[in-house]
């Protein structure tokens, strides 16, 4: 499939095929193609939680409207942000090793550091302002997800999350840790189904000015 194949080929999946049973490399080669993605100053602060487990997986259903296709799914993935992602430790954490193999000299370091922890500071003024900005480098990482399952065959569908404080306490999701969306996964049931109405290119884009 070429890139226009694929994206033309992704839908929201309506159903799944019930025991279809999806492997951790099948996770492995998706998460390889999906941390390409981008994210605010490559600090990658996206985070996923796999729910393979046919129990716990009917307990996220339970506590989101008892969706009927989480039942069907092979698996549901919760999209988190980290809260502490742009923090001191986890920028060192990717800009000292580019450092270190001398990707980055040390002034590009210090002032990157630098340039983070204003940003950081930012974010931390108001929660605010981390929501969005989670929400922002999620949405992205989690789109590339979804394309990354259909190209080794697999079909998924986008999720609001509900009950997140219950949601936490059940799967041990640390504080720090947002969840943003979920992602039902697996062998889609319909072969080939309609695009749902888009409305044309000239009704929401606008060139220079509105
Ligand atoms: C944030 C978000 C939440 C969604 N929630 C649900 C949902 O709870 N159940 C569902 O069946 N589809 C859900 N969808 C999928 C949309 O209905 C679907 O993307 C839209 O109808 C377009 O269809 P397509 O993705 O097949 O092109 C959600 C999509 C997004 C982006």
């Amino acid at each position: 499939m070429n890139f226009q194949q694929l994206v033309t080929a992704r839908h929201s999946a309506v159903n799944f095929i019930k025991d279809f049973v999806m492997t951790e490399e099948d996770f492995k080669n998706i998460f390889d193609l999906t941390k390409t993605a981008p994210s605010a100053f490559n600090l990658q602060y996206t985070n996923y939680l796999v729910i393979m487990d046919e129990g716990k997986k009917e307990r996220v259903r339970e506590l989101n409207f008892n969706q009927y296709k989480i039942h069907t799914a092979s698996a549901v993935v919760i999209v988190m942000g980290d809260r502490e992602g742009a923090n001191r430790e986890n920028a060192e954490k990717i800009y000292g090793p580019m450092k270190m193999l001398k990707m980055m000299d040390e002034v590009d370091y210090d002032t990157t550091m630098k340039t983070i922890e204003n940003f950081n500071a930012e974010l931390q003024k108001n929660p605010a302002n981390f929501d969005v900005e989670i929400m922002r480098n999620a949405g992205l990482h989690a789109m590339l997800f979804m394309l990354s399952a259909k190209n080794f065959g697999f079909d998924t569908c986008p999720m609001h999350v509900h009950n997140i404080e219950s949601l936490r306490k059940e799967f041990n999701i640390p504080a720090n840790l947002e969840p943003v969306m979920m992602i039902a996964i697996g062998k889609s049931v319909d072969k080939e189904r309609p695009r749902g109405y888009r409305k044309p290119v000239g009704e929401f884009v606008q060139f220079n000015s509105y």
